[in-house]
């Protein structure tokens, strides 16, 4: 057993924007390994605009430079995920006041779950808050520019869908 702090940071990513990007690293000032996960089910498939392997591909180009950065993805229980892998933090980010019930209720039902895992929730800078993958998305699809919202490796699969 190591003493090293490997955090998950798990969510849909689809797509990974610079939201996402900036919560992955501001967490480097306080983990020492960020395993970016992404969690699927798969009845949930049909309704994701890229699959889990496109996700996770976009994702390590993404963070391609930084070798404290892992990516991944899993199944099932996020707290049976941790348990497996050895993680014992979990980084969420906070936009606004509207994310924070559905994360609340989250993270306390997944400390029921497993008592050991801690929840850590940060904000991005201030430029993302209002961003949302669902936005980017949609903008993508009507034909918008979205090259402000994500990083380039995500913005080439986004205008090679839309
Ligand atoms: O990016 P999202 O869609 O807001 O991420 C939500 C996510 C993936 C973190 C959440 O749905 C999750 O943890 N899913 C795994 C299944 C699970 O553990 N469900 C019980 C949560 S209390």
């Amino acid at each position: 057993m190591t003493d090293a702090k490997v955090a998950i940071y798990p969510g849909s990513f689809d797509p990974l924007t610079l939201g996402h990007e900036d919560i992955a690293r501001r967490s480097l000032k306080f983990v020492d390994r960020l395993i970016v996960s992404v969690a699927h089910h798969p009845t949930q498939l049909k309704d994701r605009m890229f699959s889990v392997e496109e996700r996770v591909e976009m994702i390590r180009e993404v963070f391609a430079d930084e070798p404290r950065i892992d990516v991944a993805d899993f199944t099932g229980l996020l707290v049976d995920y941790c348990r497996k892998v050895g993680a014992r933090i979990v980084v969420r980010g906070l936009r606004a006041v509207s994310d924070f019930e559905y994360e609340f209720q989250m993270a306390l039902m997944n400390r029921e779950l497993w008592p050991d895992l801690e929840m850590v929730f940060m904000t991005p800078a201030g430029e993302f808050t209002f961003l949302s993958a669902s936005l980017v998305r949609e903008i993508a699809s009507l034909g918008g520019d979205i090259s402000q919202f994500v990083s380039a490796p995500v913005r080439r699969r986004l205008e090679a869908r839309a």
